[in-house]
């Protein structure tokens, strides 16, 4: 027997998988320095200000090793599954949203009387999936997408019974919606937010401010057509965070990069999916799963249940972080010709202010909006010959100049 067999023989999976996992990370390291990936750990957190770690950790580009008590329950949860939950992680005017602890998955059931609207959710969403799927990596890199899966009824046994368990007690079995869950922003990141971001008085009582339910589950809403200073707004509070564009400024994020992925996005949405893109979120979020293959040399060394236990981990420690897509249930078909154009120029306006704005008084929203633009008409030359892109643009840009001149209600 070979030294190399014979060490395998000995050695427990246990040490193998941990000098895996160290070998993944350095893979990670190796990654980004190939691909603009960075690692981001403790020291790094520990040696610079908030607008420092928001800049490098919402770079769509970065990688961190951190840990929280949402971490800690969801590696818990999935090393004992006896701890499984579900446990609210959103709410809207369609449907409210469960996420599994210890498990990707997310489960949406509609609001009184929703039920048809969360179907519509459903078609869309496939819809939009199917249609990033098949575009080229290009227009999509900086765009994740939860994994649409299964549409429940009240009536499949199989799911309620496994799952019962795990929801609040009495909880009435529905129809709802199986999808992939988009994990928070890491501590590290609320943390910079709330040191970059926040009101004194919160600033004053971050530690507390952070432990309270409704500032865990953050993701940042990406606003980048709302330029205003944060005490004129609500109540300050991270769950769905809205960060403006002057507040991205502020940190340097990369603005362009973000303009130019929505640009694209909704070029998909629209002529590659067909469908208007009304009320759709763009946020911040991560994601723990670490899908970096073992090289073949290492492969070689395992066996093939070792790699399976390997491949199938997961990891709530190591996420990354990018920008997601989601909330597809507003959405709708819509015709050539003007009507069309004007259903998708009402949709841009109706949804929150994620794009640039066409005709702010500031002149980097200006700039802005042309990287929108042009992103947008690029990727739509890919998918369609037909005038209605530009036709949409120059509706926006009109409306923009008609809204800005004569009001301030709208956005
Ligand atoms: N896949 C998901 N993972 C994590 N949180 C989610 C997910 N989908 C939705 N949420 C959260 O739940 C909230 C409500 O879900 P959403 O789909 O927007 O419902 P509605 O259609 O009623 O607006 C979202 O704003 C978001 O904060
Ligand atoms: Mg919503």
């Amino acid at each position: 027997m070979s030294r190399r067999q014979q060490s395998r023989n000995d050695s427990s999976i246990d040490s193998i998988t941990e000098s895996l996992k160290s070998l993944m990370a350095t893979g990670l390291r190796y990654a980004g320095d190939l691909s603009g990936l960075t690692f981001l750990d403790e020291t790094f957190l520990r040696e610079h200000g908030p607008e420092q770690v928001l800049h490098h950790m919402l770079s769509t580009k970065s990688y961190i090793l951190t840990t929280s008590t949402l971490v800690e329950k969801n590696q818990d949860a999935y090393n004992h599954p006896e701890m499984k939950s579900f446990v609210k992680v959103g709410q809207g005017q369609c449907g409210t949203v469960w996420a599994l602890t210890g498990t990707t998955m997310v489960l949406k059931v509609p609001n009184d009387g929703k039920k048809d609207q969360l179907y519509n959710d459903y078609c869309q969403h496939a819809a939009v999936e199917e249609a990033f799927r098949s575009t080229f990596s290009v227009f999509r890199r900086h765009i994740n997408l939860p994994s649409c899966q299964t549409w429940l009824g009240p009536h499949n046994e199989l799911f309620w019974k496994d799952h019962a368990k795990f929801l609040p007690k009495g909880f009435q079995s529905t129809y709802g919606i199986v999808s992939t869950r988009i994990f928070p922003v890491p501590l590290p990141v609320c943390s910079a937010i709330v040191d970059a971001c926040a009101p004194r008085s919160v600033k004053n009582n971050k530690e507390s401010f952070l432990a309270q339910p409704e500032n865990k589950d953050c993701l940042i809403r990406i606003y980048l057509g709302r330029r205003q200073e944060r005490s004129s707004m609500n109540a300050f509070r991270l769950r769905n965070f809205d960060m403006t564009v002057n507040e991205m400024e502020y940190s340097r994020l990369d603005t362009h990069l973000y303009a130019e992925s929505m640009g694209h996005a909704l070029a998909i949405m629209h002529w590659k999916a067909g469908v208007d893109g009304n009320d759709v979120e763009f946020v911040f979020g991560s994601s723990p799963e670490i899908r970096l293959r073992p090289t073949a040399a290492e492969l070689a060394c395992l066996t093939a249940d070792q790699a399976e236990r390997l491949s199938s981990e997961l990891d709530f420690k190591h996420r990354s972080l990018g920008i997601w897509l989601l909330d597809f249930d507003q959405c709708q078909r819509f015709e050539e010709g003007p009507q069309g154009v004007k259903q998708l120029e009402r949709a841009f306006y109706f949804n929150d202010p994620y794009y640039p704005r066409p005709a702010s008084k500031d002149p980097k929203d200006r700039v802005l909006w042309t990287t929108f633009k042009d992103s947008y008409l690029e990727a739509s030359a890919e998918f369609t010959d037909s005038k209605m892109p530009q036709q949409f643009i120059d509706a926006v840009e009109a409306e923009g100049i008609k809204r800005s001149s004569g009001r301030s209600l709208f956005g």
